[in-house]
Formats: structure tokens, C-alpha cells, sequence
């Protein structure tokens, strides 16, 4: 119940940010098309594309594929994407969770910088392996343990509630992939270091997102604004020489394919 009641939240979090989404979207730009050469050369496929968003990259598979579907549990993300995009891809509003599809339908599954919101994961991967045909591919990109470590660090500096997403570590994400029932072909992992003038513009991105959503967060201590100052002050100590501040983020790459039972 508790996961339910943060999903909805989450969801409510990227379709407030639907129209500003694709102005913000610098890193999810980058990691979506990072995936780019991994997809199959041949165009009879039917394509799920898992947390589609406002549908950037939805409407780059449609250009190649038979049938493309832009799954998202956020309707405004759906709607801003239904406008936006190619007529011919079939929108679904769904929770990741229970993918409404039948077993063994799709050829495909593309998932750009979702599956980090997912919790249990572990269900998540279960309803992909149910949807994908044997042999079927699930192309995706998530954030490691480590993303965002200087704001998270900053802000261990204020109070120990969180404020920053539980991110998986390597290690767990390379178990759960390589499974008895999938193997991972391929995966790579990548430090992305992003530039921001001040601590405000890495949080406004953040919102600008959707992307602030956290779950089980505290409310305790100091006042809201003298927290953010002593945060900001913190976050000094990694300015870099030009001024500028960085956010890192730990972009884990993966083709898995599921095997025959
Ligand atoms: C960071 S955005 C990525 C959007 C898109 N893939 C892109 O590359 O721009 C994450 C998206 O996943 C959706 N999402 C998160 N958790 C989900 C879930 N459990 N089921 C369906 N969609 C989910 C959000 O609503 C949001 O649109």
C-alpha cells in the first residue's frame, strides 16, 4: 500500500513537470540515444517503450518499427506526448508494475531512465519477462548508487532525512538481469558529470523534470529555508575552478535478452 501511494505520487511529480520535461531532459537525451546502436536492424518488431514520458524517443522507434506502444503511468506525460508526437504509436496508461499486455507479445522493450523509480524492481523485471517473446530484447538505461552524490552528501550535512532516490548498485541491477530466465548481452556504466551555474539550477532541472519526487521522505528539523542554506553551503565544498557545479550521475546501460523456457 505504502508503494502504491508513493507511485502515485511520483506520477503526479512528472506530469506536473510534462511541458517543461523536454527543455530539462539534457541527460536523458544523452543516455537515449547511448542506446541507439544497440537496437535490431530489421522493422517487424512491435516495440514497447517502458515509461515513455513525453514520448521523445517513443516517436524515434515508431520511425523504425511495425507497431510501437508508449507505456506511462503519468496521464498529463501521455497527453503532452499524444499531441506531440507520431499518430501512428499506441499510447497506454499503466503502471509499469502490471503491464497490461498478454504474455509473450512483444519483440522489444526500450526503457530510457525509468526503471530507477520502480520499487520492488524485482516485480517490474518479472512483468517484462512475462510480455517479451522468447528470444525478446529489453534495451534499457537506469542510474546506479553514487547519482547525485555531491547534492546527497550536502545534505547528509543538514539532517539524515532522504532526499535523494535509493539507486540500485551495479552489482544488484547485474544479478537481477542475468537471471536463469534472461542473460545480459551487454551492459556499460558511465559517470556523466552535469554543469550547473548554482544549487538552485540543479533543482530546478530536477523539478523541471518530474524528477523530485522522493519517496518516504522526511519533515524534521530546521525550517525549510535555513536547511536549504546550510545544504547550499555545503555544496560549496565541490565547486569546481570555473565556478561552476557539478551533479554527477551513474548511467548504467543494459541489453538483456530473455531466454527460451
Ligand atoms: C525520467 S522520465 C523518462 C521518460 C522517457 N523515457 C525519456 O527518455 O525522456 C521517467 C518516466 O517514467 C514514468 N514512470 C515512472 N515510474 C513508472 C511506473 N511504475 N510505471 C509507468 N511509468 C513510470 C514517469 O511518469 C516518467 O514519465
Amino acid at each position: 500500500m505504502p508503494e502504491t501511494k508513493n507511485r502515485i505520487k511520483i506520477a503526479r511529480s512528472f506530469g506536473s513537470a510534462s511541458n517543461s520535461y523536454d527543455v530539462s531532459a539534457r541527460l536523458q537525451r544523452f543516455s537515449g540515444k547511448h542506446l541507439m546502436p544497440w537496437l535490431p536492424n530489421r522493422n517487424d518488431l512491435t516495440v514497447l517503450d517502458l515509461g515513455a514520458g513525453t514520448g521523445f524517443f517513443t516517436d524515434i522507434l515508431a520511425g523504425s518499427y511495425h507497431r510501437v506502444i508508449g507505456l506511462d503511468f503519468s496521464k498529463k506525460m501521455l497527453h503532452f506526448a499524444q499531441k506531440s508526437r507520431n499518430n501512428n504509436i499506441h499510447w497506454l496508461e499503466a503502471d509499469a508494475h502490471h503491464i497490461p499486455l498478454q504474455d509473450q507479445s512483444i519483440d522489444l522493450i526500450y526503457s530510457n531512465l525509468m526503471i530507477q523509480w520502480c520499487n520492488p524492481l524485482e516485480d517490474v523485471v518479472q512483468e517484462i519477462l512475462r510480455v517479451l517473446k522468447p528470444g525478446g530484447l529489453f534495451i534499457f538505461t537506469t542510474l546506479t548508487d553514487g547519482t547525485l552524490y555531491e547534492l546527497k552528501s550536502s545534505w547528509a550535512q543538514v539532517d539524515d532525512d532522504r532526499h535523494v532516490i535509493n539507486f540500485k548498485r551495479e552489482q544488484e541491477l547485474l544479478a537481477m538481469f542475468d537471471s536463469p530466465r534472461s542473460k545480459l548481452l551487454q551492459h556499460q556504466c558511465q559517470d556523466i558529470v552535469l554543469e550547473y551555474e548554482n544549487v538552485l539550477h540543479l533543482a530546478h532541472e530536477l523539478k523541471g523534470l518530474g524528477a523530485n519526487q522522493v519517496p518516504a521522505k522526511g519533515n524534521k528539523g530546521l525550517a525549510g529555508k535555513d536547511k536549504w542554506q546550510k545544504m547550499t553551503a555545503s555544496y560549496q565544498d565541490f565547486q569546481e575552478p570555473g565556478g561552476v557545479y557539478p551533479a554527477t550521475y551513474k548511467v548504467f546501460s543494459g541489453l538483456m535478452v530473455k531466454l527460451s523456457d
